[in-house]
């Protein structure tokens, strides 16, 4: 079954299907014969080389039935999970940011240009940032500005700015406001010093003033833009600046609730190591290629899902620093098949943009074929009063096999969450009560108990109600 992606209905000259499980591109006479001019230019074959942009081939004329609406149709590799400038982490979107300047740079190099810059144009393969919007290149004008500069900083630049230099996540804003975070409000939160000191006068200050001057369409091009974009020596020095602006920005925290957490100090005896085995021997038992670690923390039982025989692994975790030190750690590794997330599993992606459909709910996009879910339900049932039943259903809506470990009352964890509720309010956090609500989805194929926790292996019952 060949469908159009609800998220590809904007650019005139292709469109991205899916195909059984193949990502296609049908693209119109004048978007092939873009295509094929950018194809024949060496920065594209360079690009390739160097694993920036998305492996792409152009199907034999007629292969496809998409060939008989579209003049060309290009395949895409397909990316395991996609993923959404919302749930990266400021080093995540500031590593997306550069690639975006990078392949613009080395595009206006060989006298073409990207004819957009969002941050929806990179998806991340595994902790590695590519391009993916091939449509995106073009051979511009002569007098063209760069079309992406007010894109770029909506969905780049000021992201990135509000959280390193105003000290606001970026997260809950760009998921609610799907074009990005604009210029008045970003020039709002970072005060007139800070910009100075940041090198964002241009960025923020002119083109708050250019914005209030002219109407939002006479700003597309933005004042800057067009004075700067006129010709391409031009146009690489505006690059060359916005790089050297987003290379500086920095965030700085330093902890969080859960930054501390890796010494996992309160495991008892043998308790640690045997959860590993636990954890290692259910990644076997199952052959699962795609792990999804909700609550992953420092991505101990991601790292170690790979040695067990996973091949890619979804580090997910509500905690945006700890997920930022663990792409750090995992970019100078040099691991890339963990891709690191930042997900609240209490309130996880929507459907967002154009009939909330055009970005797609974070359950959608993640198939795995195994979810561990280790050392969080007690947060969720405990802080965040979610009945057992319902945690179940979430697990449930991967429809994979899971791991999954339960605090038991006794646990000094779990008393340490309960200290803060009012006695009586949760006497129903038994594992008794659990193990009914995991046995209303799920079969148990291995339990193990470890001190005052359990862990569970289970397959997802097809009767399930
Ligand atoms: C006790 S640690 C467990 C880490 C790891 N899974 C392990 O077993 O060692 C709990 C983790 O769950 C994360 N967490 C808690 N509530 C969450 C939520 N609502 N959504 C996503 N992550 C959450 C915390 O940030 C923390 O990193």
């Amino acid at each position: 079954m060949t469908e159009a992606d609800p998220g590809s209905f904007r650019d005139p000259l292709s469109q991205v299907f899916s195909s059984n499980g193949e990502i296609l591109r049908g693209l119109t006479a004048a978007g092939l014969a873009e295509f094929e001019a950018v194809e024949a230019s060496p920065f594209y074959a360079a690009l390739a080389a160097d694993g920036l942009i998305v492996g792409t081939e152009k199907l034999a004329p007629g292969s496809h039935e998409l060939h008989e609406r579209w003049a060309g149709v290009l395949r895409h590799d397909r990316l395991p999970v996609v993923t959404y400038p919302y749930e990266w982490t400021f080093e995540m979107l500031r590593d997306a940011a550069l690639l975006q300047l990078e392949v613009t740079r080395r595009a206006v190099e060989a006298g073409f240009s990207t004819k957009d810059a969002t941050s929806y144009n990179v998806m991340f393969d595994g902790s590695r940032p590519v391009f993916i919007d091939i449509g995106s290149f073009e051979k511009p004008l002569r007098s063209e500005a760069w079309p992406g500069y007010r894109q770029f900083c909506e969905l780049f630049l000021n992201p990135l700015v509000v959280q390193a230099v105003g000290g606001v996540g970026f997260h809950a804003w760009l998921r609610g406001a799907v074009g990005g975070i604009g210029v008045a409000d970003a020039a709002a939160i970072v005060p007139a010093h800070k910009r100075v000191r940041n090198g964002l006068l241009a960025h923020l200050t002119l083109q708050a003033r250019a914005e209030r001057k002219h109407a939002a369409a006479e700003a597309s091009g933005s004042a800057e833009g067009r004075r700067a974009g006129f010709s391409p020596k031009l146009l690489l020095a505006q690059l060359a600046n916005l790089e050297k602006t987003v290379r500086a920005l920095r965030w700085k925290a330093q902890r969080s609730v859960w930054s501390d957490y890796s010494d996992r100090s309160h495991y008892v005896g043998d308790d640690l190591p045997a959860k590993q085995a636990f954890v290692a021997e259910a990644v076997r038992a199952t052959g699962a290629d795609l792990v999804v670690d909700l609550g992953a923390n420092d991505g101990l039982f991601s790292l170690l899902s790979l040695e067990s025989g996973a091949s890619r692994v979804v580090a997910a975790d509500f905690d945006h620093l700890v997920v930022d030190r663990l792409y750090r750690h995992l970019r100078e590794t040099g691991e890339t098949r963990v891709l690191p997330l930042v997900l609240d599993l209490v309130n996880p992606s929507p459907g967002a943009g154009w009939r909330s459909r055009e970005r797609r709910p974070f359950v959608e996009r993640c198939r795995p074929d195994l979810v561990l879910c280790l050392a969080v339900v007690h947060h969720l049932a405990i802080t965040n009063t979610v009945p057992f039943t319902e945690i179940v259903d979430l697990l449930a809506d991967f429809g994979a096999s899971l791991v999954v470990e339960l605090p038991h009352p006794d646990d000094p964890m779990v008393q340490r969450l309960l200290s803060r509720k009012r006695p009586g309010l949760f006497d129903h956090y038994d594992r008794e009560r659990w193990e009914q609500a995991l046995d209303r989805r799920f079969t148990v194929d291995e339990r193990q108990v470890l001190g005052t926790r359990t862990l569970y292996r289970c397959s997802l019952r097809s009767d399930a109600s």
